[in-house]
């Protein structure tokens, strides 16, 4: 969250970030001479939700948890032990985008089977912070499976913010002669600027970010055209994989029945304007970028 953020920036030897990315491997993080396996940092978010959720409905024993689908046994059998380890009895894994397809297929009360042809095929495009998911689903007699995965595990949300942060501290150089990159606490402010004037341009067509640095002060108008096109790249290569994954799999676009839009970073304008652009057909974007996948695996 918004929070994690900024601590990230504030006291970085003590912020775990993108942990999801290393289950399963021999990755470890050392925080104060102790050293975290992906396992024990994951059991540690587990237990954080669980507490919360028990406070709610009482004790807990059982839960689904989501991965992604290209996620191997081994990155499984991790996600299963992180849950035995925060306490839990009993663990299901599924698919994030088949969880993502059930929210769609089953309306977000999961009352309803939407009125859907027998057989469907569904383009989940889930963009998050840190990694890119695509997947092709098929719905078929109400079962949901997946028929072919792909993405990027080094490209989400905070490559955005990367590229809008380079550019402000680009033109403050300019104005300055000074980078705010030098100094952590400049970064942290100015980082914090950024997520901001990010999600305003979701809503809005311009927004203004202020970086502070070396004494000197200064607030800059961003657009959203100046915006798209400093991250441009990063929307074509997502658009590159999805390309590739019809065309591995032998498939156009009249192929897919529908595409659905989840992950927080959907929300840009720009991803829907270029999915859309390229897909040719209407996006749906029904589901909540956040919680849909949730939602399914709840269903
Ligand atoms: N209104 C918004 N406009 C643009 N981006 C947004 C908005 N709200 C959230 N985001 C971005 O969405 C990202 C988080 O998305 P999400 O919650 O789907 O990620 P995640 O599932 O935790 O991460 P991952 O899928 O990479 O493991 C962040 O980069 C955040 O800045
Ligand atoms: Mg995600």
């Amino acid at each position: 969250g918004t929070e994690d953020l900024r601590n990230a920036i504030a006291n970085p030897t003590h912020v775990v970030q993108n942990s999801k990315r290393y289950m399963g491997s021999p990755h470890r993080w050392t925080i104060d001479g102790r050293t975290y396996t992906p396992v024990e940092i994951a059991a540690l978010i587990l237990r954080k939700l669980l507490d919360a959720a028990e406070e709610r409905i009482g004790p807990i024993e059982q839960a689904v948890i989501t991965v992604p689908a290209p996620f191997s046994d081994v990155q499984r059998d991790a996600t299963i032990r992180a849950g035995l380890e925060a306490g839990l009895k009993h663990v299901t894994i599924i698919n994030e985008p088949v969880a993502a397809a059930l929210c769609y297929v089953l309306g977000s009360e999961g009352l309803w089977f939407t009125e859907l042809a027998e057989d469907q095929r569904i383009l989940v495009y889930d963009l998050g912070g840190g990694t890119f998911d695509l997947s092709l689903v098929q719905y078929k007699r109400d079962e949901v499976s997946v028929l072919a995965s792909s993405g990027d595990l080094h490209l989400g949300g905070i490559d955005w913010n990367r590229a809008l942060q380079d550019y402000i501290c680009m033109l403050f150089a300019r104005d300055f002669k000074r980078d705010p990159r030098e100094d952590p606490k400049s970064l942290q402010f100015l980082a914090w600027e950024v997520e901001n004037a990010k999600r305003s341009l979701s809503v809005r067509s311009r927004a203004a970010l202020t970086c502070q640095h070396a004494g000197q002060r200064k607030t800059y108008q961003i657009e959203q055209a100046n915006f798209e096109e400093l991250t441009h790249e990063l929307v074509e290569r997502t658009i590159e994989i999805t390309r590739r994954l019809l065309k591995d799999n032998k498939m156009g676009w009249a192929h897919v029945d529908v595409v659905l839009v989840t992950g927080g970073a959907s929300r840009m304008p720009m991803i829907r304007k270029a999915l859309k652009a390229v897909s040719g057909t209407t996006l749906n974007t029904s589901l909540s970028p956040d919680q849909s996948i949730a939602h399914g695996a709840a269903f």
